[in-house]
């Protein structure tokens, strides 16, 4: 029987290293299995967090070979077995202990999401909604908060800096279910764009690609929030008002130049905001 070489990171918040574990190879397994194998043979200590093992759960996040993935939903077959197999906790949260790290981060953000508001009820009781509306948030509602997308994205993973103002992928797609829920009547634009950083994702599509869950993270939520976050903070007829009054009225130098400024309403959103930029080209 053929032998897997396990390189699992054991440590604490304090330090640690990646540390070699070999184990025979089993047909059909995932690599919770042999991580598991290896607690109950080698490592009895071994910190590592899991639930369900069936990639409903989110809890067995980690990262194999270098990319964020469900260890119960990694099959030990799509490796590369003739190499040592890597196994390291999410970079982007504090370590608690081995694979196990402290995620009270997403938490801390989720309390600050304002929660669905739903208006009055209609005479007879009842709610009217159109299907293709609650078609449309029903692909969020698929989230199992493995906060994968959360690790990868740059934006927080080498800057803890970042956190403070910034809600993340995982959020983003919470914000998007609330704000096209049909029934909900809360206005979380301005929040997204002061408070939440979504002026700091620059659509890398990272976090799309690790999803678990297939959420088009980007084009479905994240692209749909920035084009409402503009919409919040800028009024199409003022600025054409302005755009009309002012050709009418030729300005000398230094006014123009200011002028430049003032009619640039996007401009406080953050860096790299390209439906600013896109809706102030269109104008
Ligand atoms: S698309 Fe935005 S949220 Fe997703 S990983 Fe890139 S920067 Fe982060
Ligand atoms: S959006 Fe996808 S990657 Fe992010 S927490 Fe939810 S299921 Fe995980
Ligand atoms: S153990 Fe539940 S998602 Fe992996």
């Amino acid at each position: 029987m053929s032998e897997i070489i396990m390189r699992l990171w054991r440590g604490d918040a304090n330090g640690g290293s990646f540390q070699e574990y070999r184990v025979p190879a089993q047909e059909g397994e995932v690599v919770l299995d042999v991580v598991h194998r290896i607690q109950a043979t080698q490592a009895g200590d071994l910190a590592v967090r899991w639930n369900c093992k069936a990639g409903k759960c989110g809890s067995c996040s980690a990262e194999v070979n270098g990319k964020p993935r469900l260890m119960c939903m990694t099959r030990m077959a799509e490796l590369p077995l003739d190499q040592p197999i890597t196994i390291a906790p999410m970079r982007t949260f504090p370590i608690m202990k081995d694979l196990v790290t402290d995620v009270r981060f997403n938490f801390e953000v989720a309390k600050r999401v304002p929660p669905f508001a739903p208006p009055p009820r209609q005479p007879d009781g009842t709610y009217r909604m159109f299907q293709e509306d609650i078609d449309r948030a029903q692909e969020f509602h698929k989230c199992i908060e493995c906060f994968l997308c959360q690790d990868v994205c740059h934006v927080i993973r080498d800057h803890e800096e970042n956190k403070a103002r910034y809600a993340g992928p995982r959020f983003f797609v919470r914000f998007a279910e609330l704000e096209m829920h049909p029934l909900d009547t809360n206005d979380r634009r301005l929040l997204l764009k002061e408070r939440m950083g979504l002026g700091m994702c620059n659509i890398t599509k990272c976090c799309t690609e690790v999803c678990p869950e297939e959420i088009h993270i980007t084009d479905n939520a994240i692209i749909p929030l920035k084009e409402r976050a503009v919409d919040a903070t800028y009024d199409p007829l003022a600025f054409i008002i302005r755009k009309i009054a002012r050709r009418k009225r030729p300005l000398p130098a230094e006014e123009a130049q200011a002028s430049a400024i003032v009619t640039t309403p996007l401009s406080e959103l953050a860096d790299g905001h390209g439906d600013a930029k896109k809706a102030k080209a269109k104008a």
